[in-house]
Order: structure tokens, then sequence, then C-alpha cells
């Protein structure tokens, strides 16, 4: 194998791209993560920034990662190192890539162990065991699925497991197929349990909460988390969507008229990031109703989703069918996650010379061990502290999210608006509107940059 081909596969169209990346984007981030990051951050403020976060410096980013990734075609550390070449500057830059590989590794521990949970709650709802349960029992249920550890390794691993698999058979067999039919059966049941939200007496309260801003909330730690948030959700900044990328052909058969087409980024990047902002602000309409409606309390952290969906479902007509489905769906997503977070580790394994089964078997039993680590940290670990007030499993989190994440993605944008020659990226991105074109510069050279520093100035050094 030469050292600058790949030997990955290709999306067999735009769409076969979206759907990836968009499966990529949508998962617990925005079903579990999303509801408890905002809940715990007072609400309206967060959300706000959040949104402007996504829009200032996350879609900027993703259009680099894109560009980057469908440049080099390879695993992001070697992609990175080819245009890093390219550029004529150190090779050092294929930092970022191994950077991104470790990060995905350290959020893959935990993700797993709360898509173990999702996987519970699918037998949990069919049950049938929480008809219409009280708050009581159905925070029983979770408090005892936390307190077995047992339990949760058995979850953990199914999911890890089943995540392994999908990637060791390549990345675009299987998941198309998926991703085609689940995405919008997820979008459908979301836009339900939000109907039920919307019916709920609780619901004023919970839009104010949402979406009024409120200084007095307001405050570093939110905008950092905020901005974490919005990587994290859109799989910025440790080349999840610069792997993704790397599968996009340059050109596309168009299938009416049969010639070859460029793929947009712009614009695939576009419908990306909004399905991944709607069904984050879906899912909050869908869980704080029932807070604000049963008493509950928003700040309960990561096991928000797990206590107030299934307390709404309980309660509803059809809710143990609804409920399984539902929670079906949110596996469905976490995994369709989980195998692109999973995916530069691997393909660097690959490029390495390795086969994709022996790859994924090697990240799938290291980051196994880790989230035992994870799932302890709900039990026996729980007053063990990694980082100030702590412990193992919100540990990883913050560091993941509101660290790693973004200083992968500021270098991202350094390299993209800086490092590179300005022709590659731009006839990379190939945009039609030149002035939407500098103003995008503009922004990933200046703004992203100038932001980015101060948010993390702002909260690590004062
Ligand atoms: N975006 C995914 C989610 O919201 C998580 C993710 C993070 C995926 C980082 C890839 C990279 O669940």
């Amino acid at each position: 194998m030469s050292k600058d081909t790949a030997p990955h596969g290709a999306w067999t169209s735009r769409w076969a791209f979206i759907l990836a990346a968009t499966g990529s984007a949508v998962g617990l981030g925005n079903i579990w993560r999303f509801p408890y990051i905002a809940g715990e951050n007072g609400g309206g403020a967060f959300v706000l920034v959040y949104l402007v976060c996504v829009l200032l410096i996350g879609i900027p980013i993703m259009m680099a990662e894109v560009a980057i990734g469908r440049r080099g075609g390879m695993s992001p550390a070697n992609t990175m190192r080819k245009l890093a070449r390219q550029a004529g500057v150190s090779q050092r830059w294929s930092g970022v890539g191994y950077l991104g590989a470790l990060t995905g590794f350290l959020i893959l521990s935990f993700y797993s162990v709360v898509g173990g949970w999702a996987l519970y709650y699918i037998w949990v709802m069919a049950s049938g065991s929480l008809a219409s349960a009280g708050d009581e029992a159905v925070r029983a249920t979770f408090e005892s699925l936390q307190a077995n550890p047992g339990l949760m390794l058995l979850c953990h691993s199914i999911f890890l497991v089943a995540t392994m698999a999908f990637i060791a058979r390549g990345v675009n067999k299987g998941l198309e197929a998926g991703v085609r039919v689940m995405m919008p059966a997820l979008f459908l049941l979301l836009v339900i349990l939000a109907v039920y939200g919307v019916t709920r007496p609780g619901f004023s309260e919970a839009m104010q909460f949402l979406f009024v801003f409120d200084w007095s909330k307001f405050n570093g730690q939110s905008l950092l988390a905020a901005m974490g948030q919005a990587f994290f959700s859109l799989s910025l900044g440790m080349g999840a969507i610069m792997a993704y990328g790397a599968y996009v052909p340059k050109n596309i058969q168009d299938k009416r008229t049969g010639k070859l087409v460029p793929i947009s980024i712009a614009s695939t990047v576009l419908i990306v990031a909004a399905l991944d902002v709607v069904t984050s602000l879906l899912s909050g309409v869908a869980i704080f109703p029932v807070v604000f409606s049963n008493e509950l309390d928003p700040t309960e952290g990561a096991g928000l989703l797990f206590v107030t969906l299934p307390y709404a479902l309980a309660n509803m007509p059809m809710g143990a069918l609804i409920g399984a489905m539902f929670f079906l769906l949110v596996l469905f997503a976490g995994l369709t996650s989980s195998i692109s977070i999973g995916e530069p580790a691997v393909a660097w394994l690959v490029e390495k010379g390795n086969s994709r089964v022996k790859a994924a078997t090697i990240i799938g039993a290291l980051t196994w061990v880790l989230g035992v680590g994870s799932l302890l940290s709900f039990n026996v670990m729980s007053s063990v502290n990694i980082l100030p007030g702590l412990n193992f499993f919100e540990s990883m989190d913050y560091v993941t999210s509101n660290i790693m994440l973004p200083l992968g993605g500021l270098l991202i944008a350094i390299f993209a608006g800086w490092v590179m020659r300005e022709t590659h990226i731009r006839k990379e991105l190939d945009m039609k509107n030149f002035r939407l074109y500098l103003g995008w510069r503009v922004v990933l050279r200046i703004f992203v940059p100038l932001m980015m520093i101060i948010i993390f100035w702002n909260e690590l050094f004062s």
C-alpha cells in the first residue's frame, strides 16, 4: 500500500454521506446530553449561546473538516500529515489526528455506558413494569440500574460489541440502509413526545426555562459548556467528520442526467447541522415540560433523560410500546454515532496494515476497559474524584467535550485557515458564491480562533 492512498471505501451517493454524517451528529449528544447539560447550566442562556456556537463556530469548522478529509482521503492522522506536507509545513500537524483518535477513544468509553442504559430501557419499557408508575418508581428503576455494575457491564459490552461489529464491516455497509429508515422514525417519535410535552401543564414554564435568556445564570462555565456541547453534538474536533469526509468522492453521478457533478460541501454541512439542532431542541421540548409538570429537578444530571421520559411514557396511552420503540431508536442513534467516534482510530490502525476486524477488536477492547471506570463511578467509585468535584465518568465527559474537542477544532480551524494553501482549500470547498466563501474564510481565520481562545481563557485561567 502506498503511503498516500487509503484502503477505505467511498459513499455511494451524496445522500449516503449526508445520512452518515447526520447519523454521526444525531445521537446521545442530542437526546441525552443536551437536555442534561442545558438543565445544569440554567437553560435559556445556555441554549442561546449553544445555538450561536453551532452557527458561528461549528458550521465553519465542519466545512473545514469535510474539506480536509476529502482532500486527504485517509484517516485523520494521515490526512493531516499528507496535507501538512502539501502545505510545506511540519508533519507534526498529524498530531491533530492523533489527538482526535485519542479523544474519540475516551468519548467512546463513556458513550458506550450510556448507550447501554438505552439498551436496558428498551427492555424496561417493553416489560410494562413502569405502567402508570409514579415518579418514585421511575427513579427507583434508574437508581437500581446504577447500583448494579454487573448489569451495566453487560449492557456496555453489548453496545460496544455492536459498535465494533459495524465498524469492522466497514462504515458504509449496512449503515446506509439502517440510517435511512431509523432516522426518520426517531424524528417521528421525538415529535410525538414533544407534542405530548406541549400538552403538559408545565409546558410554559419549560419554554421559559429553555428559551428565555437570563443573564443572571450566565457565566464562563456555561459558556464553555455551550461551546463543548456544540462540538460534541456536531461530532466536531476529533476527526469523526474528517474521517467520513475522506470517503466522499469528488464527483458523484447524477441519478437523472447520469453526468458527474461535484458535491457541495457547504450545503451538505448545513443540512447536517440543521437536523442536529432540531433534534436537540425537540428533545428539550419533550423532556422539560415533564420536569416542570412533576416538580422534577432540571439539574438532575446525567440521568435526566432516564427519569423524565420513562415517567411521561409510563402515563401515556400505549406508553410501553412507544417507550420501547423510543429507546430502540435512541439506541440506534447512539450506534450510528459511536461508530463514527471509533472510526478515526480504527482507520489509522488499518492504514498501519491491520485488517478492519483486528483494528476494531483492539480499539474495542481498550475502550471496554476504560468504560468500566465510567460505570463504576455510579456505584463503588462514586466518591472517587478525578477532577475537583467530578467523578470518573463526569471527568471524562468534561475533559473530552469541553477541552479536547474544542482544542482539536481550534487546531483544525487554524490549519484550514492559516496553514493550508488557499487555492487548495478553495478548490475543495468549490463554493459558487465567492462572497459566501470569503465570509467563511474570515470567520474561520479570525472569529473562530479569537472566540475560542477567549472562551478557554475566561474559564481555565480566571
Ligand atoms: N455527535 C454525537 C452525538 O451527539 C457524539 C459524537 C461526538 C460523535 C464526537 C462523534 C464525535 O451523540
